[in-house]
């Protein structure tokens, strides 16, 4: 039972981290935002510059990075407040930083 609480406890508190309050200036550009929100955990591939992601054909688009960004997984928080003209200019500048796999 206790370590029933302990596991319901540290779930909550991972879920609640899962989502962010960054909000981009107005007139942010794609770059701009990707830096202030998503370098901290999205480095450039090793030995590649500037390509932060290797994706297979169906997922280069920008919407799986809108939909990424908006929705967020179990390790990476959603962006709430990205959403509109940014949250198009951060995927489109992402999307343009991605490689084929
Ligand atoms: C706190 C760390 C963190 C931040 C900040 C973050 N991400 Fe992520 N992201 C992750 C992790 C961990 C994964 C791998 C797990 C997954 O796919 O959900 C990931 C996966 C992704 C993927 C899927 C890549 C693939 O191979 O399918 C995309 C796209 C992505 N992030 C875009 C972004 C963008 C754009 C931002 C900024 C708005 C951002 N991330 C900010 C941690 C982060």
């Amino acid at each position: 039972m206790k370590k029933l609480l302990l596991l319901t406890a540290a779930t909550t508190i991972l879920l609640a981290g899962c989502s962010r309050d960054y909000t981009p200036a107005a007139g942010a550009s794609g770059e701009d935002i990707f830096k202030a929100a998503c370098m901290e955990c999205h480095e450039a591939i090793e030995g590649r510059d500037n390509i932060f992601y290797e994706l297979s054909s169906d997922k280069k688009n920008a919407d799986y990075f809108a939909k990424k960004i908006s929705s967020g997984s179990l390790l990476m928080p959603k962006f709430p407040n990205i959403t509109g003209d940014s949250l198009k200019a951060v995927s489109q500048y992402a999307l343009e930083h991605s490689a084929d796999k």
